[in-house]
């Protein structure tokens, strides 16, 4: 484990994934930080009440200033709104830049060696945010969507073909958005192309389920969006990471030329280590995946282009 673990927001992303990262003991010390006095404390000392039960050693702590968090190894982001029924992730834009900005800024002073993990919507644009505001490298500053989309999508998968999510292989890549890419020249289950196993408008319509996934969640629940497999995703990010397991997983990274891009966020195959996002991953991709990647790419640059640092 690692010696400090600091969530930024308490709410529902992000008090599941301090509960997350404190029952795998990711961590010696979780802290949670959130502007809502009382609701870090109150959940941070909940968890560890069920610390003699769950059998954990990881200490959670809630708290509204960042003294706690000093020098943390790992910062995850969740602060922010989430979206209600109706909305897109890009309405979220103004008012989470003025959450994320001033977050951002408190973890570059006071844990400045940390990597930071963005949860945080609308996400590729929220990870600019951040890497701007810290001056972070590349490396220490990643986000989490692509790992929910391919869960997404992986789960519908299973429950067409009736079979171990475990046996699905596949990448979402592009922006968290409506343009994401899910890749079904890359969709294998046990290495036989998914095209082998499901017919075209079947695939279409799980591809057009996932693109929808997010959306789909915020429908039922009307007062929020999902969090359990976002928590789970952030986590295994913060466990490829502590645990130095070099996993190839879908992040959002800074592109620095890769797939023909410069100067934006976008979600692409990274390798997952102690150091953080270690490398890109270039993949050959289709004419048709190769034109969605670019749409996307310019999904995110739109709302980047306004914000105001
Ligand atoms: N990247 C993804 O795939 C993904 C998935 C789900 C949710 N999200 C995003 O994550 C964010 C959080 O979602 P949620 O469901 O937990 O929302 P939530 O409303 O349950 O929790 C957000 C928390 O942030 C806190 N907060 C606000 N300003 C803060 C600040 N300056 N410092 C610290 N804390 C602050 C609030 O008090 C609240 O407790 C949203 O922006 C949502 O859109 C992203």
């Amino acid at each position: 484990m690692v010696n400090k673990i600091t969530v930024v927001g308490a709410g529902n992303v992000g008090a599941t994934t301090a509960q997350r990262i404190a029952e795998k003991e990711l961590a010696r010390t979780v802290v949670m930080v959130d502007i809502a006095d009382g609701i870090p404390q109150g959940k941070g000392l909940d968890q560890w009440e069920s610390a003699p039960i769950e059998l954990f050693d990881s200490r959670v702590i809630g708290t509204t200033t960042y003294d706690e968090t000093k020098d943390s190894d790992i910062v995850v982001i969740t602060a922010g709104v989430a979206r209600k029924p109706g909305m897109s992730r890009d309405d979220l834009l103004n008012v989470n830049v003025a959450i994320v900005k001033p977050v951002a800024e408190q973890v570059k002073a006071t844990s400045p060696n940390a990597i930071v993990i963005v949860v945080s919507n609308p996400l590729d644009v929220m990870c600019y945010v951040a890497k701007a505001v810290t001056g972070f490298p590349r490396e220490r500053v990643i986000g989490m969507a692509g790992i929910l989309d391919t869960a997404r999508y992986r789960s519908f998968l299973a429950m067409e073909l009736d079979i171990s999510v475990r046996d699905i292989q596949a990448m979402v890549l592009g922006g968290h958005g409506d343009t994401m890419v899910p890749l079904i020249s890359y969709t294998t289950v046990s290495g036989i192309p998914v095209t082998q196993l499901i017919a075209k408008d079947k695939l279409d319509a799980i591809v057009a389920r996932t693109r929808n996934g997010g959306a789909e969640i915020v429908k039922f629940l009307k007062t929020g969006s999902a969090y359990y497999a976002p928590s789970s995703g952030a986590v295994q990010m913060v466990e490829a990471i502590v645990h130095d397991q070099k996993r190839i997983l879908p992040c959002s990274a800074w592109l620095d030329g890769e797939y023909g891009m410069k100067g934006l966020f976008l979600g692409v195959p990274v390798k997952l280590g102690r150091k953080g996002m270690e490398k890109i991953l270039e993949v050959t991709l289709t004419a048709d995946e190769k034109a969605a990647l670019a749409k996307s790419a310019e999904a995110v640059r739109e709302p980047m282009g306004v914000v105001k640092l």
